[in-house]
């Protein structure tokens, strides 16, 4: 049932947690105004696609994958970056679909992931107190008071930026560097002599092998678009509201409302209270959304997200982002799969095993173990075979520059490198070799269960 009340701003009627305290309010105004006749990001069509493709996600014929920068930054915005994650997330889709002989859905946190909810509206650095930092498009990370201001200009350089990496992004998933052809290519330097690299190399052998077999027989890039050009979409947490509501559009062919700007959006764990603002926004966008849950989340919390965000229970609109933690997951998510399961909810379960899994190192770095990520993802595969319910995809927080943000994996990252290339301006993220790591151990994991 549609809710007739709905607008695109009717979320300000309810209470917007993790807003920022904007000092100029006229500035708001006149970048939201800009932003709301700006050109939209993505198109509704693109956005159907996307809900076609997680709907066959809901049922268990395909797999979503999900990652990207816990917050990209307007400094470290370059071709080299964004073609480096999207090397990365190629590389994991190809191992996936091998493994699960599944096809990947492919959705970067991407091209608009810039707003960040904090546990802390304060930062306190050596008796100093100033707002935390809230993502590049509300504030500057460096510590200083001017540095600290929200400035909504900032919004607008969000916008140009989501902008600009979209079109390198679609002309490189469209324009060849995406063709199966390539495949050896996307082995990032760095990787290449890992011993994941090498895995991923024999892979790449084995595939290239098979093309060339299938180009013998007439079946090429030239007449088969899929070998040529892969389908990638954008996701980002719709936190900043005048944001997201600005970057609002109609459908001319069918008369609803799509957030355009991502084709994914999600509301994060500390904004999902039911009769929240983020709930009541994205309850009246068609895009398909998804929503964090922590361990405290009860099953009337989940059931209540279910009637207000996906009251049609169409699959593919609604996701369940898990992370709970290694420790947790194994309390929180069973009663949760049978209390959806019960009511015979369309429901896409995919794991973020980074969240639940932060602690400071000694150096006092945020950091993640790989060991703990590995466990908490095993969990929820073997949590869903004994439920027998659908582990539908999996969401990381990674980049493809050697940075040393989390411990452990093949190329072994301690606690005492982290500081060597810790570049991140929010949370620690996988570098493309951890990526490996894990594209392999879920691949694994997924065969096992499958043939079991
Ligand atoms: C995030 O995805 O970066 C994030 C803040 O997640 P969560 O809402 O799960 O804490
Ligand atoms: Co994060």
């Amino acid at each position: 049932m549609a809710d007739n009340n709905w607008y695109p701003n009717s979320w300000k009627q309810h209470s917007a947690l993790q807003q920022p305290e904007w000092p100029d309010k006229a500035a708001l105004e006149k970048t939201s105004k800009d932003l709301c006749i700006y050109p939209p990001l993505v198109f509704a069509g693109e956005v159907r696609s996307l809900k076609q493709h997680l709907a066959k996600v809901a049922k268990g014929e395909a797999f979503l994958l999900q990652g990207g920068d816990c917050a990209e930054s307007f400094n470290n915005f370059s071709a080299d970056s964004i073609r480096d994650k999207l090397k990365v997330l190629l590389q994991m889709a190809i191992i996936l679909t091998k493994g699960l002989n599944k096809p990947v859905v492919k959705v970067g946190r991407i091209a608009g992931q810039f707003a960040k909810p904090r546990s802390s509206p304060m930062e306190v650095v050596d008796g100093v107190s100033l707002p935390s930092f809230r993502g590049e498009s509300v504030n500057d990370p460096d510590f200083s008071k001017e540095a600290r201001l929200p400035d909504p200009a900032r919004l607008e350089r969000a916008y140009f930026q989501s902008a600009s990496t979209l079109n390198l992004l679609r002309a490189m998933t469209s324009g060849g560097y995406a063709d199966l052809n390539q495949l050896h290519e996307w082995n990032l330097d760095f990787v290449a002599k890992s011993s994941q690299g090498q895995r991923y190399k024999e892979l790449a052998d084995r595939l290239s092998e098979a093309l060339q077999f299938m180009k013998v027989m007439g079946i090429n890039a030239a007449n088969t678009p899929a070998i040529h050009e892969i389908e990638y979409f954008t996701s980002h947490e719709a936190l900043i509201l005048e944001y997201e509501s600005a970057l609002t559009r109609r459908d001319s062919l069918t008369g609803d409302f799509y957030d355009c700007s991502a084709h994914m959006l999600w509301i994060g764990e500390r904004t999902r209270q039911i009769d929240g603002a983020h709930v009541e926004f994205l309850s009246g966008v068609k895009n398909p959304v998804g929503v964090k849950l922590g361990p405290t989340a009860t099953a009337d919390d989940i059931l209540g997200l279910c009637d207000r965000l996906n009251p049609n229970n169409e699959p593919g609109r609604l996701t369940f982002i898990c992370r709970f933690g290694h420790e947790k997951i194994a309390e929180a998510l069973p009663t949760m799969l049978r209390s959806i399961d019960k009511e015979g909810r369309e429901i896409i379960w995919s794991c973020d095993p980074m969240h639940g899994n932060t602690y400071s190192s000694p150096s006092g770095l945020k950091t993640r173990s790989i060991n703990h990520i590995l466990k908490e993802i095993n969990s929820f595969f073997s949590i869903h075979q004994s439920e027998g319910t659908i582990p539908g995809g999996v969401h990381f927080e990674l980049t493809g520059d050697n940075v040393t943000e989390c411990v452990g994996g093949s190329l072994e990252v301690l606690e005492e490198d982290l500081k060597d290339r810790y570049e991140t301006t929010c949370d620690p993220r996988l570098n493309a070799a951890q990526s490996l790591d894990i594209a392999f151990l879920v691949a694994e994991t997924l065969q096992k269960n499958g043939k079991s």
